[in-house]
C-alpha cells in the first residue's frame, strides 16, 4: 500500500482530503490534531501501521505492518442533507459513533457476503470474534460539538488478530472467514462506500433498523459489564431486546424490567 494506491482506490468518492502514513502513532490523534488546524469534514488519516494505537477505554490496539485497516475520519456533526436538530447531544453522538459499525458491518455483509454483526456500542463481529473496533472521539468548542473522530480498526489477515490470551474478547480476521486474502483498500472504499450512504439516513429510521438487525446477542441473555461513566455500578444480566432511539441498548431482567445502558462493555454470560 503507498499514497498513490489509497488515492487511485478511494478515487471519486467525496473527500476532505487524504494523509497516509506508512507508520504513524494512532492516526485518530493524528486526525485530531488536524481536525484543530481546521481539517474539513471527510478529511480521511490512513496509516499501513500503528505503533500506539488506541482503543476504547484506554486499551492498546495492535496494528502491524501489512496485515489491517487502520484509519480515522474527520467528520464535522451535521452531515449535509440529514439534519439531526431532533436529537439530544448524546444520541447525535451515539448515531455518529454507530456510523463505523454500521459501514464496516455492512461493506463485510454485501461486498463479502460475510455474516457480519454488531457488537453494540460498536464493535463488529464474524463468527463471534472481533473483527473490528471503533474508537469515536468527541471534540468540542465550549458547548457545542466540533468534530467527531471516527476511527476503524478492522483485522484484516491473520497476522493483525492477537492472540486470544492477549484480549478481553476472542479476535478474528476477515480473511480467516473468507477463507482467502482479500485486498485492503477494496474493503477500505467498500467500507467508506457504505459509510457515506448510512451518513446521509443518519436520521431516518432505517439507520436504527439497520443498527438492530445486525446486532449482536439479540433474543440472548448476556451480562452486561458497564463502562465508561457506568463503570462503578455492578454487572447485569439481561436479555438483549435492541436499540433505543438514544443509542442505548435495552435489555430485559429475569423479573421482566427493562432497562437500558448507555455506554458499556457486553460480556456473553455462560449458561
Ligand atoms: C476498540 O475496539 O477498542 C477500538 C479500536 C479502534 C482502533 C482504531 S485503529 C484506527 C484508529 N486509531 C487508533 O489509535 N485507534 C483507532
Amino acid at each position: 500500500m503507498d499514497k498513490h494506491q489509497v488515492a487511485q482506490a478511494l478515487a471519486g468518492l467525496p473527500s476532505g482530503g487524504i494523509r497516509y502514513y506508512e507508520q504513524v502513532g494512532s492516526t485518530n490523534s493524528d486526525a485530531a490534531r488536524w481536525a484543530d488546524e481546521g481539517a474539513p469534514d471527510l478529511a480521511l488519516v490512513l496509516a499501513d501501521e500503528q505503533t500506539a494505537g488506541r482503543g476504547r477505554q484506554g486499551r492498546k490496539w495492535f496494528t502491524p505492518p501489512g496485515a489491517a485497516l487502520a484509519f480515522s475520519l474527520v467528520l464535522r456533526p451535521d452531515p449535509p442533507g440529514a439534519s439531526l436538530d431532533d436529537l439530544d447531544t448524546p444520541a447525535r453522538l451515539a448515531r455518529l459513533t454507530a456510523l463505523g459499525a454500521l459501514a464496516v458491518c455492512q461493506a463485510l455483509r454485501h461486498s463479502y457476503r460475510l455474516a457480519a454483526e454488531i457488537k453494540w456500542p460498536n464493535d463488529v463481529l464474524l463468527e463471534r470474534r472481533k473483527v473490528a473496533g471503533i474508537l469515536a472521539e468527541a471534540y468540542w468548542q465550549g458547548e457545542n460539538l466540533s468534530a467527531v473522530i471516527l476511527g476503524i480498526g478492522i483485522n484484516v489477515a491473520p497476522r493483525a488478530v492477537p492472540p486470544d490470551a492477549e484480549v478481553i474478547f476472542p479476535a478474528t480476521c476477515v480473511q480467516n472467514a473468507l477463507g482467502y486474502p482479500l485486498d485492503r483498500l477494496q474493503l477500505l472504499r467498500a467500507v467508506l462506500e457504505s459509510l457515506l450512504e448510512w451518513r446521509s439516513r443518519i436520521a431516518q429510521p432505517a439507520f436504527q433498523r439497520a443498527w438492530e438487525d445486525w446486532l449482536a446477542f439479540k433474543g440472548e441473555w448476556v451480562e452486561a459489564v458497564p463502562g465508561g461513566s457506568e463503570g462503578d455500578t455492578p454487572a447485569r444480566q439481561g436479555l438483549v431486546l435492541g436499540i433505543d432511539p438514544a443509542g442505548c441498548l435495552r435489555l430485559r431482567d429475569r423479573e421482566g424490567a427493562v432497562f437500558t445502558l448507555r455506554t458499556g462493555e457486553l460480556r456473553l454470560r455462560a449458561l
